[in-house]
């Protein structure tokens, strides 16, 4: 069984046999958010890329936890840089194992880019990740438009996909739908949507035409609300 909660945005908590997954750590400056950085304590954090939206917190977080964060190269050496202790660097079709599970480096359609004292700085390119935890297989999509390949990471047997439904940034709910259809989840978790007025979406919406559409059944959770996956 894995506890996942959504904290806003693509942050969300997994938690089984006393571990706790992070990813894209976006809290205090969330407003959506109803829990606070100070208040997680993951043992790993996985960062799917650079945009603000998806790492303000991990270097508070980690450097006060210990934690774990598994990034792709550069934006791992990146938080090295900046006082991250514990960075486990990957790449695209990488494994790397963590406390209580692995996570599995996989494409996905987006940019990557940080400003830096001013500098714009582009960080590498974006992952998604197929996340072995708990007895689980989640595949955590980040910020992505729809591409073909999700057909192969189905194949390898997906419980559960996070999608960002957003639209503007990322897909929205139609192409959202068709992605879960190439993964043939047995679920999904919609995310990246209702954070900022340019990503309003209406999650009802998406889980109706999702489950008209497929067998696949849709988790909707506001920010705070866990989801017991079993
Ligand atoms: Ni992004
Ligand atoms: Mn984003």
């Amino acid at each position: 069984m894995v506890k996942i909660t959504f904290i806003g945005q693509a942050s969300f908590t997994f938690e089984a046999d006393g571990n706790t997954v992070l990813t894209d750590p976006f809290i205090d400056g969330n407003p959506v958010a109803t829990v606070s950085a100070d208040s997680l304590n993951p043992n790993t954090i996985l960062i799917s890329h650079a945009h603000g939206d998806h790492i303000a917190d991990v270097v508070s977080i980690a450097k006060r936890t210990a934690a774990t964060v598994i990034a792709i190269v550069e934006i791992a050496e990146y938080l090295h840089g900046k006082g991250v202790e514990n960075v486990k660097p990957g790449n695209f079709g990488g494994t790397l194992s963590f406390e209580g599970g692995s996570a599995k480096f996989v494409p996905a359609w987006h940019t990557s880019s940080f400003t830096d004292d001013d500098a714009k700085v582009a960080i590498s390119i974006p992952a998604g990740f197929i996340i072995r935890f708990g007895g689980k297989s989640i595949y955590f999509a980040g910020d992505t438009g729809l591409f073909g390949d999700m057909k192969l990471i189905g194949e390898e047997g997906i419980d559960l996909a996070i999608l960002p439904i957003g639209d503007n940034y990322t897909m929205g709910p139609v192409d959202a739908v068709r992605a879960a259809k190439l993964i043939g989840a047995k679920q999904v978790i919609p995310c990246h949507y209702n954070t900022f007025p340019l990503i309003q979406q209406d999650p009802q919406a998406f889980k109706a035409d999702l489950e008209a559409q497929t067998d696949c059944v849709a988790v909707v959770l506001n920010p705070g609300e866990s989801y017991d996956l079993n």
